[in-house]
């Protein structure tokens, strides 16, 4: 089965082609960031005007790019939430148009569960059971994942996502967006140890995190030193990327412990970061990663996620809905895999 999967939750818009036999066979990834720079974060009604634009052009170049046609896909996998509710709604309009016309099936995918199973994608994937920590733009949950589908949630940011705190914290630090790889940059040549920042809530029990107060704590180390020298920009670069990549591994390794796992799955955007995927080393559990260019936001996660569902003889209703909230523990399970 050829899926021919689309991503348009946020600024990405993302394209990739999945086979049942040949695996991924081609992928595009536009992304919006020169549109949203400017502005210092994402502008919703911006993001769904350029998916407009860019998402048939794209489909188009990754078909001719693997030598496919249309009329060779089978079934169309589509983002469909959580996300930004215009973004979404332009992948899920295209999306179900397109299967309307070739009269193919389509399927819509939870963006967190697509980013959770993009290791999979893998030669060498993990096995269920695992805990996967989902760290993104948007989300910060640590996740009991007992198959496709099959979800519990062991914790969650109560306030900033992960992925949100560096690119709130890359704004207070002069720095452009999004902040999370811009972060990491200027921090290569910082000291971590100079600022002793927050873990957030790694004191207390429980699974849950909070990174409001991190940005703040960075904020008053900044005001204190203004104008910034590129020495103190890189010591609080480096400082701050170590708190959030501390409190991550406390967590992590709290949650292996609690549910006994011997494998756990870290994904989303942050987990493209160098010291997260460095440090992981430390955990008392063999550690997945996604490949480098399926952390951030891609179609070939959501291709990949749709075929899972598709070949379970799993269906969709025809109608066009997208779910700008979304829970990942109310999916359907997946029998198969
Ligand atoms: O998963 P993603 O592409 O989009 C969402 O679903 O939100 O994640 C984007 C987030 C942004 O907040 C970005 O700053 C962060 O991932 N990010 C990183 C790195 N690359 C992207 N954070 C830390 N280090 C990185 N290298
Ligand atoms: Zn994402």
């Amino acid at each position: 089965m050829l899926v021919l999967g689309i991503e348009t939750s946020c600024d990405e818009t993302a394209v990739a082609l999945y086979d049942t036999d040949r695996g991924l066979c081609g992928q595009s990834i536009y992304s919006q960031t020169e549109l949203h720079e400017r502005y210092g974060g994402v502008v919703p009604e911006l993001a769904s005007r350029d998916h407009v634009q860019k998402l048939l052009p794209l489909i188009r170049q990754t078909l001719s790019q693997s030598q496919l046609e249309l009329s060779d896909v089978h079934s169309i996998a589509y983002t469909s939430g959580p996300g930004l509710m215009g973004a979404l709604l332009v992948g899920a309009s295209i999306a179900r148009s397109l299967a309307w016309a070739l009269n193919i099936s389509a399927m819509g995918v939870h963006h967190m569960e697509a980013h959770l199973l993009a290791p999979l994608l893998d030669q060498s994937p993990p096995e269920f059971p695992f805990v996967a920590l989902l760290v993104s733009g948007g989300h910060t949950q640590l996740v009991f994942v007992r198959a496709i589908g099959d979800y519990t949630l062991l914790g969650q940011s109560l306030d900033d996502a992960a992925g949100e705190a560096f690119d709130k914290t890359a704004k207070v630090l002069g720095l452009g967006y999004p902040g999370g790889p811009e972060i990491a940059r200027v921090a290569l040549t910082g000291n971590p140890s100079r600022f002793k920042l927050p873990r957030p809530m790694t004191d207390r029990p429980g699974l849950d995190f909070s990174f409001s107060g991190l940005k703040t704590a960075v904020k008053l180390a900044v005001e204190k030193r203004l104008p910034l020298s590129t020495e103190n920009l890189a010591d609080i670069a480096a400082s701050f990327e170590s708190a959030v990549v501390d409190t991550l591994i406390i967590k992590c390794q709290r949650a292996i412990e609690k549910t006994k796992v011997t494998s756990l799955v870290i994904a989303g955007g942050v987990a493209a970061n160098k010291t997260l995927r460095e440090k992981a080393q430390v955990l008392d559990c063999q550690v997945f990663f996604p490949q480098d260019d399926l952390c951030t936001d891609n179609g070939a996660m959501v291709a990949f996620a749709g075929h899972k569902r598709l070949t379970a003889g799993l269906s969709d209703s025809l109608s066009i809905v997208v779910r700008p909230r979304w829970d990942l523990d109310r999916l359907d399970p997946v029998q198969q895999c």
